[in-house]
């Protein structure tokens, strides 16, 4: 009943066709009402985004710093549509573009998962959102001990998931708030960033371990905040990026990407998907 459901959510949030509820979603989010356009369109997929919404709201970029971003070609997502969903082919990227538009295949799990030595909201417990693949457990170790340095003490919550716990807590949150405040707050199954290994959700003791908006004015978030692209994590979803994520703002979800393309998204302020509408590949 519940596979049922959630495949009515999913072909209601790619459907093109203009039924009432995909209307009120898509209007929510400027920019995935315009990829639905590109799409009927019939834009190429294999690129990550070939029109450019956002580029006008990047007027202050000179175009050099456009020109000079170039990124090898192993760290674009690679494209397979499939009853009108964007499916990524290559999902152990390390960069791969998890979001609204692109999402993970169901039996995606990756294969050098393994537990951090950090400390954990809930303890030594052996479960599965203690995990993160390899190169971002490493690097989210050096953050964590490099805020004890700096007098922040950080907790790990919520990193690796599964499809199937992606969908059970998908059904929970449209329960508790319907489904159009859902889908601001948690993804569909298969388009979590979590379940890459990649991403890591971060509380502190002040925030009773909790994912709270709060957590971003005080000063572990505001560490993370300014500190975190020197270790390859960006802060996914911004505040006032909402209409470029399709997310609400959340202060305590770290994506790693790695050092290079962090520190670049940091500096220009850019969301994940700015950054790959202006990254040339190469
Ligand atoms: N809360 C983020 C968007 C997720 O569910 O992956
Ligand atoms: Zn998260």
């Amino acid at each position: 009943m519940k596979k049922l459901i959630l495949l009515g959510v999913m072909s209601t949030l790619f459907l093109t066709t203009a039924c009432a509820r995909s209307e009120t979603i898509f209007d929510k989010v400027p920019f995935l009402k315009n990829i639905v356009q590109n799409d009927k369109n019939g834009q190429a997929v294999e690129e990550p985004i070939e029109e450019n919404p956002i580029e006008q709201k990047n007027d202050d970029l000179n175009s050099q710093s456009k020109q000079e971003i170039t990124l090898n070609d192993i760290f674009f997502n690679q494209i397979k549509e499939v009853n009108g969903q964007k499916i990524i082919l290559n999902p152990d990227n390390t960069m791969a573009l998890v979001n609204k538009q692109f999402g993970l295949p169901e039996t995606f799990l990756p294969s050098d998962l393994v537990r951090p030595k950090v400390n954990f909201s809930f303890g030594n417990q052996k479960i599965d959102k203690s995990l993160m693949r390899k190169e971002a457990a490493v690097a989210l170790e050096k953050m964590f001990k490099e805020a004890v340095r700096n007098g922040i003490e950080l907790f790990a919550v919520s990193g690796y998931r599964s499809y199937d716990y992606q969908e059970s807590l998908f059904h929970a949150e449209v329960d508790k708030v319907g489904l159009d405040k859902a889908v601001e707050a948690v993804a569909v199954p298969g388009q979590s960033e979590h379940q890459t290994g990649l991403a890591m959700d971060i509380s502190s003791r002040a925030e009773n371990m909790l994912l709270t908006a709060e957590f971003g004015n005080s000063k572990e978030g505001k560490w993370l905040t300014e500190n975190a692209h020197r270790f390859g994590f960006i802060l996914r979803y911004p505040k006032g990026k909402e209409s470029i994520t399709g997310y609400q703002y959340e202060a305590w979800h770290f994506r790693y990407i790695g050092i290079n393309a962090a520190t670049i998204i940091h500096e220009n302020k850019w969301t994940l998907e700015e950054y790959f509408q202006i990254v040339k590949k190469v």
